[in-house]
C-alpha cells in the first residue's frame, strides 16, 4: 500500500474493548484508510468517522456481516480481531482443576477461541485475490505452551492455545489459497483495559500500557510484516513467542 493511497479499508472487530477501540481510532487517523469498520455488540456510541456494524456474533449473521464489509471494501488491508473474555459473571480465571466448570468454560472458549476463528473463516473466500491483507487476532502470551511455567488460567490459557493452532492451520491453508494474506497471532503486554482490571496489583511501572501504545506497536508490526504464508505469534516489542 502507497504511503499516499487513501483507498484501502479497515477491518476491526471487538470495536468497543479497549485494545479494539483504540486500534480503530488508530487506523482512522493513520490517514490510509478511507474506511474504518468497527464490529461489537452496541454500535451506538462508536466513535465518529467509523462505520459500525452491530451484532452479537452469531453465525449466521458473522458470514452477513462479513459479506458486507466485503462487498464495499474493494482493498480491505487491514483486519484486527480483538475479542476476549478473561472472567465475566459467574466465571474468572480458574487457580485449580476443581475449579472448572463446563458452562464457563464453554463461555471462555467461544469468545477467545471460536468468534476469532469463525470471523476468519468468513472472510477468507474474500481475501483470495486480495494482494496485501494483513490481519491480527488477539491472542496472549499465556496461549503459549512453551512459556507456560505458572500453570492455573485453565480456560483462557487452553483457548488462546486452541485459538493459535487455527491460526496456524489457516496459515497454512491461506499461503495457498489467498497468497496476499499476513497472519498475525498478537500478544499486547498487560493493557489497562477491563480484561485486565482486576489483575493489574503488581504489574511493574511502565509495564501496563495504555491501549492507545498497543494500537500503535500493532500498527507498525503490521506495516512491517508482509504476507510470508507464515503465522507470527508476536508480542508488542516485536518479539516472536515460542508456541
Ligand atoms: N488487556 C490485556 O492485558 C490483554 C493481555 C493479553 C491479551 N489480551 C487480549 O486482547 C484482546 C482484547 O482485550 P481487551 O484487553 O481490549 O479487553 P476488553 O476491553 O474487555 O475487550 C474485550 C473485547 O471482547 C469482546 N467480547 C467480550 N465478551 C464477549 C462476548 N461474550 N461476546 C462477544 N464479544 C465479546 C468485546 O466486544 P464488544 O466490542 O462488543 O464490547 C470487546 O471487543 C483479547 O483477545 C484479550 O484476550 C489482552
Amino acid at each position: 500500500m502507497a504511503e499516499d493511497d487513501n483507498s484501502a479499508q479497515a477491518l476491526v472487530v471487538g470495536g468497543r474493548g479497549g485494545i479494539g477501540s483504540a486500534m480503530a481510532t488508530q487506523l482512522a487517523q493513520d490517514g490510509r484508510f478511507d474506511t474504518v469498520w468497527t464490529v461489537s455488540r452496541n454500535a451506538s456510541d462508536a466513535a465518529p468517522g467509523l462505520r459500525s456494524l452491530e451484532t452479537e456474533h452469531d453465525e449466521a449473521h458473522i458470514k452477513v456481516l462479513s459479506e458486507q464489509v466485503l462487498a464495499e471494501s474493494p482493498r480491505l488491508s487491514r483486519v484486527v480481531i480483538a475479542l476476549g473474555t478473561l472472567h465475566g459473571e459467574g466465571y474468572g480465571p480458574e487457580k485449580s482443576l476443581e475449579a472448572l466448570e463446563g458452562a464457563s468454560m464453554e463461555a471462555v472458549y467461544r469468545v477467545n477461541c471460536m468468534l476469532p476463528l469463525l470471523w476468519l473463516a468468513a472472510l477468507a473466500p474474500g481475501l483470495r485475490k486480495n494482494p496485501d491483507c494483513r490481519i491480527a487476532v488477539l491472542s496472549a502470551r499465556v496461549g503459549s505452551i512453551g512459556d507456560n511455567g505458572l500453570g492455573g488460567w485453565y480456560s483462557y490459557r487452553s483457548a488462546k492455545a486452541a485459538l493459535n493452532m487455527g491460526l496456524k492451520c489457516a496459515s497454512i491453508e491461506l499461503a495457498r489459497r489467498a497468497k496476499g494474506v499476513k497472519l498475525m497471532a498478537f500478544h499486547p503486554g498487560t493493557v489497562d483495559t477491563p480484561l485486565s482490571e482486576p489483575f493489574q496489583r503488581g504489574i511493574p511501572e511502565g509495564k501496563l500500557f495504555t491501549p492507545a501504545f498497543v494500537a500503535e506497536r500493532l500498527s507498525e508490526l503490521l506495516d512491517s510484516h508482509p504476507a510470508d504464508g507464515e503465522l507470527s505469534y508476536l508480542d508488542w516489542a516485536g518479539k516472536t513467542i515460542p508456541w
